[in-house]
């Protein structure tokens, strides 16, 4: 029931030529796509339950988890510029590894996508909430919080999905120029709690660095993995860019190391400023400290940034589920339908509401550190799949042409791998297991529909496994 052959390269291109997207992406259009899908939740939310798993490690923790990111990324950027065509990780497994591992790493991508949309709209209903109240407005808490805190469901992030998801049936496409305004407003939010939070560092806050030790340090980069998230989608956009094998790499890498150095000195500021447990159990971290130091009017305009951008992150990450989808439904993986589009808007509008079904019921009611690691197993998958791609890509096609050379691939390659593993076990057992389950699931579609709708299948246009 398994089909491990691979869809040859030139096959893969040149079906994407049939149906291609219009190249218009810049480098600097791709960077600034990358920031803007990356700087969310992860920074917004997810610091105060990672400071009560690291306290002040928390800033090693954004480090190490940046740092295999950056290997991931580096393998990342080899496979887009060589594949440069939409689905991701997807498209290269199904290149590499062969078509079981490819629809895993797409029935992943639903993780990476989908639930991490979840996340997201949960942390912005943190942020909408706190906003609501600030104005006498406040909703009741059982209408803002899942059954796991005493509420009912958590409506805000309904609400977000919902018209999120409205907007991507319609046709919203965020404008270059509308992604760069955001973009610029949660850099200047951002760039306002460093300078403000910057000089009331205590380094006494700093002792005990590690008060948890150094595997409570890898418990919180686990978690805050999410807060990049969304790099790759870079590298999803690349059927869309111009000269992708010069602007992916730079998108993709140029994006990363400015997200690290913001996310290393606002955890400094967070934890440096005052002492890291006032931090717990907070659903808007960034404004609390900003309240706490006297600054009402910067932890106003975070709040008020974190509003208005982070729906932007669920706008990427629900584009981006709707294209793994199309190219996956191209493929014939999943049912024609999911590759169809209305009308009238040119969208993929089924597919699209089937995922706002989806994200919504994961929103409304789980917690937001639950389903950002959940999210992030289905990450991590997907980047040890494309890690392990481009090392066994070299051995088997030497010869190809690469017009971006991971460089050191033989090191990049295998810590890539080593540090997603390591990320990977230090996530809490239960976020592991469902994880397995979910794959056991995938792995059950996969022979009941994938497998017997395989173009592949009778070996027509294949070639040999990979390796
Ligand atoms: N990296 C994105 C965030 O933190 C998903 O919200």
């Amino acid at each position: 029931m398994m089909n491990w052959r691979v869809k040859p390269l030139e096959q893969i291109i040149e079906g994407a030529g049939r149906k291609s997207l219009h190249r218009s992406l810049g480098a600097f259009q791709l960077t600034m796509l990358g920031i803007g899908a990356i700087i969310g939740t992860g920074i917004f939310v997810l610091t105060a339950v990672g400071a009560e798993r690291a306290g002040p490690g928390l800033m090693l923790s954004f480090i190490i988890a940046g740092t295999v990111c950056g290997f991931a990324a580096l393998a990342y950027s080899e496979l887009a510029a060589m594949v440069p065509v939409a689905g991701s990780a997807y498209t290269y497994s199904y290149a590499v590894l062969g078509e079981i591992v490819a629809w895993l790493v797409g029935w992943c991508l639903i993780l990476e996508y989908a639930v991490a949309a979840a996340a997201v709209a949960v942390g912005w209903s943190g942020y909408a909430v706190g906003f609501l109240n600030s104005v006498g407005m406040g909703l009741p808490h059982v209408l803002t919080v899942g059954p796991h805190a005493g509420g009912i469901i958590n409506l805000p992030a309904v609400f977000i999905t919902v018209v999120v998801s409205a907007l991507l049936i319609i046709g919203t496409r965020e404008s270059a120029f509308v992604n760069a305004v955001l973009v610029a407003l949660k850099i200047v939010a951002l760039v306002a709690f460093i300078v403000l939070a910057g000089p009331h560092i205590e380094p006494a806050n700093f002792q005990p660095f590690m008060p948890l030790g150094f595997s409570g340090v890898m418990a919180a980069a686990a978690l805050i993995f999410f807060a990049y998230v969304g790099f790759d989608a870079v590298s999803t956009a690349a059927e869309e860019t111009k000269d992708p094998n010069r602007n992916v790499p730079i998108g993709l890498i140029g994006s990363l190391v400015v997200c690290t150095l913001f996310y290393v000195l606002v955890t400094a500021g967070a934890v440096g400023a005052m002492p890291w447990q006032q931090l717990i159990g907070n659903a808007e971290p960034l404004a609390h400290v900003m309240r706490v130091l006297g600054y009402n009017s910067a932890a106003q305009l975070i709040g008020a940034a974190a509003i208005i951008a982070m729906p932007t992150v669920i706008l990427m990450m629900l584009f981006g589920q709707t294209r793994i989808f199309f190219v996956m439904a191209r493929d014939r993986m999943l049912p024609d339908f999911f590759a169809q589009v209305h009308p009238r808007f040119k969208t993929p509008h089924i597919v699209t509401m089937m995922t706002c079904v989806f994200v919504s019921a994961v929103a409304g009611f789980f917690r937001v550190d639950e389903i950002a690691e959940l999210s992030n197993t289905g990450t991590l998958f997907a980047f040890i799949c494309v890690s392990i791609g481009v090392v066994v890509l070299r051995y088997t096609q030497p010869e190809r042409h690469r017009p971006f050379h991971c460089p050191a691939v033989w090191v990049v390659g295998p810590a890539s791998v080593i540090g997603c593993l390591y990320l990977f076990i230090s996530l809490p057992l239960h976020t592991i297991e469902r994880f397995f389950i979910w794959v056991a699931i995938g792995a059950v579609v996969y022979a009941l529909y994938g497998y017997r709708r395989s173009p592949l299948r009778d070996g027509a246009s294949a070639s040999e496994p990979a390796a």
